[in-house]
């Protein structure tokens, strides 16, 4: 059986890009393999949130989980930092981690622009710690949407120095993975390429988003003037409408909408209505579920607390093995 794990950091509401990212068809997934779902609020811990701030969304992104369908008896449903061990896998990889490697990373490049004044260690080392969830359950398999491609590869980086250092192939390689697709990047509703939750108001659709603020967010999703030639390339914000659309919309809408578009009669009004209506289809039962479960405390309290004795489980073995690897052993 193999081992599946995906993380997702509470840093606010899950979008559709989270959805289809990281946990489409996670539920039949998880009757198939050894899954682990976490919430990664040790990487949160980059941006600086309060207390207050940290406890709520930690809350949220475990109820939306839970929303979503994954079921805590059958996966770990675990928050990071009940797991301790991965920071000390963290520490350990980091003596193998190279500043040259970890100040090319993309995503790390693109801190530095955005946010000249908070470039912290733990956004240099942000895929060493990465690395760690991953490989403190052994896993194969990283469900990630495909903004996540080069820290998987970063992960394999490490896991690959580990097992050739201390000449054992104590880690398997993981691959990043989408249920069986190409990893996948869902679009944003501003034009800007990617939905993101840090993107600015109205780009993403929230799992917990009620109808009509998805009426709204839609209606305002930018397109352009509209083709003046029959097969005319489409500008990137009209094409992004459509890649939503195939993801969130039967094929013969999303057909019936790019031959529209094909012989110039593409009213974008009529699209952006039908694709608002069917992402409520979507999301309307799961924001119902959010609600219900974010308002049960013991149940959170319960899940929260089986989550971090199977990670433990999980994870302090590991880590045990580890530790002798390496030579920390007992006299
Ligand atoms: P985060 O919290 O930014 O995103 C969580 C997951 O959602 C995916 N995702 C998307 N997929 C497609 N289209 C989008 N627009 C989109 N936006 C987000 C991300 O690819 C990710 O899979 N570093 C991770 C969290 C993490 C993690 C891990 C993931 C920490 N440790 C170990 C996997 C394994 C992150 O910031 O994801």
């Amino acid at each position: 059986m193999e081992t599946v794990l995906s993380g997702i950091r509470p840093t606010g509401n899950l979008h559709l890009g989270n959805y289809f990212g990281a946990l489409r068809n996670f539920v039949k997934m998880q009757d198939e393999n050894n899954c682990f779902f976490f919430i990664a609020d040790y990487h949160s811990l980059t941006t600086h949130p309060t207390p207050e701030d940290l406890h709520a969304n930690v809350k949220q992104v475990l109820s939306e989980y839970l929303a979503c369908g994954l079921d805590p008896e059958k996966s770990t449903l675990y928050i990071q930092s009940d797991l301790p061990e991965t920071a000390e896998l963290y520490l350990l990889l980091n003596m193998n981690a190279y500043i040259g490697e970890l100040e090319r990373c993309t995503s790390f490049k693109e801190k530095i622009r955005k946010q000249p004044e908070n470039i912290n260690a733990g956004l240099l080392t942000y895929p060493t710690l990465m690395a760690a969830d991953i490989l403190i359950h052994k896993s194969h398999k990283v469900p990630v949407g495909k903004d996540q491609e080069q820290h998987l590869e970063m992960s394999r980086t490490f896991a690959r120095r580990f097992n050739r250092l201390y000449k054992t192939d104590y880690f398997p390689e993981p691959q990043a993975y989408n249920f069986g697709n190409d990893l996948v990047k869902i679009p944003g509703l501003d034009g800007s390429g990617k939905m993101g939750k840090s993107e600015g108001e109205g780009n993403a659709i929230f799992l917990a988003d009620a109808p009509d603020v998805i009426r709204k967010k839609v209606m305002r999703a930018v397109t352009d003037a509209g083709p003046t030639e029959p097969g005319q390339i489409k500008s990137e914000t009209v094409e992004n409408l459509f890649s939503l659309m195939s993801v969130m919309s039967a094929p013969d809408t999303f057909t019936y909408f790019e031959e529209q578009y094909n012989n110039c009669k593409i009213r974008y009004g009529d699209m952006k209505k039908q694709l608002a209506e069917d992402i409520i289809v979507f999301v309307e039962p799961i924001r119902q579920k959010i609600e219900e479960i974010s308002a049960d405390n013991a149940y959170l309290h319960k899940v929260a607390k089986m989550g971090s004795e199977k990670a433990r489980a999980s994870g302090g073995k590991t880590l045990k093995e580890v530790r002798e690897i390496i030579g920390f052993r007992k006299f």
